[in-house]
């Protein structure tokens, strides 16, 4: 098959890409062969597959069931989580997952990281995923972390729990420092994720200091032990929402730390403008983290979902367009330069995190999986909220969608 004239991440020198046996076989200005599916894109705007690099897939569209979160607050999200968790069950999980990963399919999404609560002693949702990434695996990449949403330390054999899930086939490391008791709690729940992560060469992805108070410092942790380790680039910091609040001395000297552990960084914007600041008067905090501070130094940070439709977020449709172009807003980060290039944020950046490099993106002998949307480059594509005309993976079609008409009659 060979996609003529297509623009290769905002490249405005149009070219050509044959593919083979599901593999990119020539990039450039490529030749026809005589009888060849021919794709023209006259100039639409080709990119790799968008990542979705945190999601919580075992509690989509769970929105209001059984209550709803009043508050907006995380916390009270936990709570809703709590009661509904009583009545999680296997098929219930997997309706809905099959439903969330199509929404993400059509909207040009093929690598999900997924966040999968284990404060459970059946680890009912666990099981499931890990079903669900076997039987998905050929339309969508799925990666699985143990994550105890009530804590390592503070849910009855939490420990236990995290040592099962990782037995049973998770990919990554979980913990939630700011959800521990005590302090003590919080380090010694990272001791002891990172050094099973290291045990059992795993990744490691951590929701930390996911609070608006500034005195939430598991961050430091997280990349001193990720130094100490030699887990470097393997571990990853969500949220951190508290950095938002540190004052400028210590992030300063937190700065040189984070450089040094290379740890990669996912910001949630839409999820956690919603749930912090919650109680704050005014001025209210954004509650996003320093997210062009740290690209700004060399960290690799990623845009992430979080939730959809469940007790922390009560909307999300799995396109991270959105995500993409509210943290663009929130973050000021709003040049010419950052608009255009934001497309990195849930590709390139993402795949770091992830730990897919090796086989992702538009390059010769890769696996031909690549998205197309109806746009003349990234900029344009956020302003039109353009939709993925197609999404291909390993060389097959797997998604499609057609621009709507709009008529003014004037
Ligand atoms: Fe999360």
């Amino acid at each position: 098959m060979l996609i003529k004239n297509a623009c290769i991440e905002n490249v405005e020198t149009l070219n050509d890409i044959r593919i083979e046996d599901g593999i990119f076989k020539e990039i450039g200005k490529v030749i026809e062969k005589p009888d060849e599916d021919v794709i023209d894109l006259k100039g639409k705007l080709l990119l790799p597959p968008f990542i979705e690099s945190h999601v919580h897939l075992d509690t989509c569209l769970t929105a209001g069931d059984p209550v709803w979160n009043m508050s907006g607050t995380l916390f009270e999200g936990i709570e809703c989580w709590s009661k509904r968790k009583e009545k999680l069950n296997r098929e219930d999980i997997r309706e809905r997952v099959n439903r969330v990963v199509r929404m993400y399919a059509a909207n040009g999404i093929q690598f999900i990281r997924t966040h999968v609560d284990i404060t459970d002693p059946s680890l009912t949702a666990m099981k499931a995923l890990l079903e669900l990434k076997e039987e998905l695996k050929d339309v969508m990449e799925i990666q699985i972390v143990a994550f105890p949403q009530e804590g390592i330390l503070s849910y009855p054999n939490g420990k236990q729990l995290m040592i099962d899930a990782v037995e049973m086939g998770a990919d990554v490391v979980g913990a939630i420092p700011h959800f521990e008791f005590t302090r003590e709690y919080s380090v010694e729940s990272l001791d002891f994720a990172l050094k099973l992560a290291a045990d059992k060469n795993k990744l490691v992805d951590v929701h930390c200091d996911e609070i608006d108070d500034e005195a939430s410092r598991g961050l430091e942790t997280v990349a001193t032990r990720a130094l100490e380790l030699g887990l470097y680039d393997k571990v990853t910091a969500s949220h951190t929402t508290a950095m938002h609040s540190y004052n400028n001395a210590y992030v300063l000297r937190l700065m040189r730390l984070l450089k040094m552990s290379r740890i990669n960084f996912v910001a949630n914007p839409l999820v956690n403008t919603h749930l912090q600041g919650r109680i704050d008067t005014y001025p209210k905090r954004r509650g996003v983290t320093r997210v062009k501070e740290l690209l700004a130094e060399g960290i690799n940070v990623s845009f992430g979902h979080d939730d959809i439709y469940d007790p922390w977020y009560p909307m999300g449709n799995g396109s991270l367009r959105d995500v993409v172009f509210l943290g663009l807003h929130v973050c000021q980060m709003m040049g010419y330069e950052e608009i255009m290039n934001s497309y990195k944020l849930i590709s390139h950046n993402a795949a770091k995190t992830l730990h897919i490099c090796d086989h992702y993106g538009i390059e010769v002998s890769k696996p031909a999986s690549f998205i197309v949307l109806d746009a003349d480059n990234y900029y344009d594509a956020l302003i039109k909220d353009a939709v993925v005309l197609y999404s291909y993976r390993n060389g097959r079609k797997i998604a499609e969608n057609t621009p709507s008409e709009r008529k003014v009659l004037f």
